[in-house]
C-alpha cells in the first residue's frame, strides 16, 4: 500500500492525545466558543468549532482555506488562531465590512495572510478575482472549501437579489447555491474537502430538507461524500423562553421543532 500524504498535522501516533479532535457524527458541541474576536452579534454565524474542527483534521499550517459565505469572519479569525491562511468572500458590504474589523483585531500569531472580498460567489468573475488572490500568495489550490450558505429564506441578510437568502423559489436557491460550487469547486486542490454547513426548513406545513438538497447539488461537482455530521442548535438568545410555545406548536402541527443542523464532508475527486 502507497502511504498517502497527511493533510493536516496530527501526530497518528499520538491519537489518543487528540481529545479535542471529533470523530463521531454526532456533534453535541454546547455552547458557541468565545473566545477572541468571535462575537454573537450576529445571528447567521456558526460556532467556532465547526472550522475549528474542519482545519485541525483537513488542513495543515500554512494551508489556504476559502469561505465564499464568510458572514462575520469566523472562518477567518479561526484560521489565523490556527495558523492557515484564509480567503473570505461576502455579498453584503455591511457585514464584509464588520468583518474585515474582527478579522484584523484577532491577532495573528502564525504570520498567516487573510484576505476579504465583497462580491457575489455565484457570480465566476468572483472566484477570479480569489484565484487572482491566491496566485499573489503563491496558491495554485486551496487546501479546504467552507460552505455555510444562507438556510434559504429563514433569515434574510440583504436586499440584494443576488442573495442566496433572497432567492424566489427553492428551486433558485438550489440554482445559485450550486453555481457558487461549481466557480469554488475547482479552486481546490484535488483529494481535500469541502465542507457544507446547512439546517432545514418548514414551509406551508411541510420540512424541506434544505441539506439533503444542497447535498445532491455539490455531488455533481466532482466529490465523493465522506461523512453526514449532526450538530446540536443551542436555543439562539431569540427564541430563548419560547420553548414551551414552540412545544405547543409542534404537537398542534404534528412536526417536531428543528434541534439540529448538518455538517458534511466531501473529498474532491481527481487525486
Ligand atoms: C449563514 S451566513 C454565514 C455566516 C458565517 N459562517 C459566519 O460565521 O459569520 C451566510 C452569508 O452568506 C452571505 N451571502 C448570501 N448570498 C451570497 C452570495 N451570492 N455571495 C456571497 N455571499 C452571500 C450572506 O450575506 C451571509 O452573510
Amino acid at each position: 500500500m502507497t502511504a498517502r500524504a497527511a493533510i493536516h498535522d496530527l501526530d497518528l501516533d499520538r491519537w489518543e492525545e487528540y481529545e479535542d479532535i471529533l470523530t463521531d457524527s454526532l456533534w453535541l458541541l454546547g455552547p458557541r466558543a468565545n473566545h477572541g474576536m468571535h462575537t454573537p452579534e450576529y445571528w447567521g454565524n456558526f460556532v467556532p468549532q465547526i472550522p475549528y474542527q474542519a482545519m485541525r483534521r483537513f488542513t495543515r499550517r500554512g494551508d489556504l482555506v476559502l469561505d465564499p459565505f464568510m458572514g462575520l469572519g469566523t472562518t477567518l479569525i479561526e484560521a489565523k488562531r490556527l495558523g492557515r491562511h484564509a480567503i473570505g468572500v461576502e455579498l453584503v458590504p455591511g457585514v464584509a465590512k464588520r468583518a474585515r474589523q474582527l478579522v484584523r483585531r484577532e491577532s495573528n500569531p502564525y504570520g498567516v495572510q487573510t484576505e476579504i472580498l465583497m462580491g457575489d460567489s455565484a457570480d465566476p468573475a468572483t472566484a477570479e478575482r480569489v484565484r487572482e488572490v491566491m496566485a499573489r500568495w503563491g496558491f495554485s489550490g486551496a487546501q479546504l472549501l467552507i460552505l455555510h450558505p444562507p438556510y434559504h429564506d429563514i433569515i434574510r441578510f440583504s436586499e440584494d437579489p443576488r442573495d442566496l437568502s433572497n432567492a424566489p423559489t427553492e428551486e433558485a436557491f438550489y440554482a445559485a447555491f450550486e453555481r457558487v460550487v461549481a466557480n469554488f469547486a475547482p479552486l481546490l486542490e484535488p483529494g481535500r474537502f469541502l465542507v457544507l454547513v446547512i439546517g432545514d426548513k418548514y414551509a406551508r406545513g411541510e420540512w424541506i430538507p434544505l441539506g439533503f438538497r444542497t447535498m445532491e447539488r455539490v455531488l455533481r461537482h466532482g466529490f465523493r461524500l465522506k461523512s453526514i455530521c449532526v450538530k446540536d442548535i443551542q436555543e439562539n438568545r431569540g427564541k430563548r423562553g419560547q420553548h414551551h410555545l414552540w412545544r405547543y406548536r409542534a404537537l398542534k402541527g404534528r412536526f417536531y421543532i428543528f434541534k439540529h443542523e448538518y455538517v458534511m464532508f466531501f473529498e474532491r475527486r481527481g487525486r
